[in-house]
């Protein structure tokens, strides 16, 4: 199964591919956007094309699960992710992912990221039969902590893990947020 191309009400998604990456070297060109992420450095063009490459990769290693480019008319507004997990602490790979969003600053709350990861949250469940979705940030992320809880995640641990260069804020941790497949029906089923 290849990935989908998918729509909310104001968003469309389609899965990632070489016309992006111009999007994706001005977005990781911004270091209020990289703040928590990597090295917490803006990244130069050389070390995105990199990086695209490892994105466009991870739709192959799981069928229908991959990076999608968000338009909202027509303009890029960032991407969203669904990635099998990849540390053995994350769970098994079998119906896990963990999802991920990041969004050109100039697009920040305006409820575009819950909006997307609520669709791509739809997906995994209804379309792709996932039965956990989860997601990392650092403890210090409020903005991404708040978009998980918005779409109904919840927090279901705080970790450490190694790191070469700690970023500020770091000795705080990690989170990890989750939600299950029967958590979701649930939640649909009372129209929240
Ligand atoms: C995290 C990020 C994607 C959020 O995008 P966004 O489109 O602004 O998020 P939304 O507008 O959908 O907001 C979702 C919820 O988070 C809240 N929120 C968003 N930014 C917030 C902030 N800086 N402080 C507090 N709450 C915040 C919103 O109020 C909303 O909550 P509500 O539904 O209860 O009102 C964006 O800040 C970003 O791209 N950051 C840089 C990259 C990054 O850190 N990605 C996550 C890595 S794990």
């Amino acid at each position: 199964m290849s990935q989908a191309i998918l729509r909310t009400s104001r968003i469309q998604l389609v899965p990632l591919s070489d016309e992006h990456l111009e999007h994706e070297i001005e977005l990781d060109g911004d270091p209020e956007v990289m703040r928590y992420l990597g090295d917490g450095r803006a990244r130069t063009r050389e070390e995105v094309e990199i990086f695209h490459r490892g994105r466009l990769a991870v739709a192959n290693r799981v069928p229908g699960l991959g990076f999608w480019a968000g338009f909202v008319s027509g303009r890029f507004v960032g991407w969203w992710i669904l990635e099998p997990p990849e540390r053995a602490d994350q769970g098994p790979a079998e119906g896990q992912a963990e999802l991920g969003y990041r969004l050109l600053r100039r697009h920040w709350r305006r409820g575009l990221a819950s909006e997307g990861a609520r669709e791509l949250i739809r997906h995994g469940f209804e379309d792709l039969g996932l039965t956990r979705i989860f997601a990392e940030t650092m403890a210090v992320n409020t903005a991404s902590r708040a978009t998980m809880a918005a779409i109904g995640m919840q927090h279901i641990r705080t970790f450490h893990l190694e790191w070469d260069e700690p970023l500020p804020g770091s000795d705080l941790g990690e989170v990890e947020y989750a939600i299950t497949r029967q958590q979701w029906l649930a939640h649909r089923a009372v129209g929240a």
